[in-house]
């Protein structure tokens, strides 16, 4: 049975202080939460002060992105191996870094390579948009976007791999999908193309959902067995709806 978490992407919100202030607000509740797995992927520029503000606890922290290869003239990006130390988890292929920033999965299959080999437990999005669901294609996306992300992983050591479905179409807009929608996705395509990579490995990998989360619809997504948690946009930048959310998740 894969850990339950629950992880927060704040996006490109919170300055220092503000990042700090937020992690130490998440800290002070990290005892009510019972065995959920919490995960505050603050901006890169934050991930230091956030990992000082929760060392102790056991509030982990990742990475929103980075880059695949270790050094070089990529102005502006962050490499895997400067996340190493700092942050336990990092985000891949999120919706925003696929549609605003033109990732492609082949870019994000490079991503994920780079995180297993530096002990970077990759939390990797794949979502379809409203167009893609509504031609019938959400499934064989899905399925394609898994596979591709996960491309050439097959023998290497995948523990610590999280894969987080973000329907485009929830995220942020108050609309999340229904948990049986959420579960046709993950428990279908998605589980059965791990399935097809990794064989009975696939059951201990956690399935997030992600997309309007919030205290209000937690508990439906978390009572669905193919449903191990949840990746949290908006909700996660207030310290007490974001441990309400991992509390309801357990
Ligand atoms: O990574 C988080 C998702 O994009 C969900 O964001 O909870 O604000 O809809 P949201």
């Amino acid at each position: 049975m894969p850990a339950t978490i629950v992880a927060g992407n704040w996006k490109m919100n919170t300055t220092l202080e503000e990042a700090r202030e937020l992690a130490e607000g998440v800290r002070s509740l990290a005892d009510n939460t019972g065995g959920v797995e919490t995960i505050l992927c603050p901006p890169a520029i934050s991930l230091s002060a956030v990992k000082e503000a929760v060392s102790g606890s056991t509030v982990k922290v990742g990475a929103q992105n980075m880059h695949w290869e270790d050094s070089g003239a990529f102005t502006g990006e962050v490499s895997p191996a400067m996340l190493v130390g700092l942050c336990e988890y990092v985000i891949l292929g999120h919706s925003e870094r696929r549609q605003l920033f033109g990732e492609t999965d082949a870019q994000i299959n490079q991503k994920v390579k780079a995180a297993f080999r530096h002990g970077l437990k990759p939390i990797l999005c794949v979502g379809e948009t409203l167009e893609e669901r509504e031609s019938g294609q959400a499934r064989e996306i899905m399925a394609r976007q898994v596979m591709s992300g996960l491309d050439g992983t097959v023998g290497l050591d995948i523990n610590g791999l999280v894969v987080a479905y973000e329907p485009v179409w929830a995220i942020g807009t108050g609309q999340a999908a229904t948990p049986d929608i959420a579960a046709e996705i993950m428990g279908g395509s998605i589980l059965e193309a791990l399935h097809s990579l990794f064989g009975p490995d696939a059951d201990d990998i956690p399935l997030l959902y992600g997309g309007s989360v919030n205290v209000g619809n937690i508990a439906d997504f978390a009572s669905q067995s193919c449903i191990h948690g949840a990746l949290v946009g908006g909700a996660s930048l207030q310290a007490e709806s974001f441990m309400e959310i991992a509390r309801l998740a357990g």
